[in-house]
């Protein structure tokens, strides 16, 4: 994600959440030196449009993620698989061993796409979102387990 993004950006945000994260928050992320920011652009008649974007940081061995969202129109066809696969990765290649994020309890789009990541359910945030409970989910990347004999 680069500042020429943001207005994209925010469009699909406050399409996405109930409590948008502000410009402000997204130009923080683009300056906070343990935040990555990616986006994902899809070829339409010949030229780039921004279908999603992920939001995480990584400090040390731990990485966590704040934001990922879709496009409305683009939803249901593998773009956020694609773009939580690439965070995934570029995580494991920096060393990351856990990831953890949050999750209203009712978003079981949002639920669904981490289980299919081997992500799991591990504790309650009470009204974590002022009128929702966050569930914790965690995710342990397997790849050190190869070494230990
Ligand atoms: C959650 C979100 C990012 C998923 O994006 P997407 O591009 O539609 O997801 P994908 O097409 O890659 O779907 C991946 C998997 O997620 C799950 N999923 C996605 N949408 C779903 C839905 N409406 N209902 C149930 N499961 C769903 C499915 O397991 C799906 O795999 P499948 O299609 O093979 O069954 C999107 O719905 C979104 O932007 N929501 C609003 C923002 C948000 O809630 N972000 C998460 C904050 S914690």
């Amino acid at each position: 994600m680069s500042e020429e993004d943001i207005d994209e950006v925010i469009r699909i945000e406050r399409l996405s959440f109930p409590n948008p994260w502000t410009r402000g928050f997204f130009e923080r992320e683009l300056r906070n030196p343990i935040s990555y920011a990616f986006v994902e652009k899809i070829e339409e008649k010949g030229r780039l449009r921004l279908a999603g974007y992920i939001v995480f940081w990584i400090v040390t061995d731990e990485a966590h993620i704040l934001n990922i969202a879709v496009d409305p129109e683009l939803r249901r066809q593998g773009l956020a698989k694609r773009l939580l696969c690439v965070a995934l990765s570029f995580m494991e290649d920096r060393g990351v061993d856990v990831v953890h994020l949050e999750v209203r309890r009712s978003n079981t789009p949002a639920i669904n796409l981490y289980r299919r990541f081997g992500f799991e359910e591990v504790y309650i945030r009470e009204n974590y979102y002022g009128n929702e409970d966050a569930i914790v989910m965690r995710l342990v990347f397997r790849h050190k387990s190869h070494i230990i004999p």
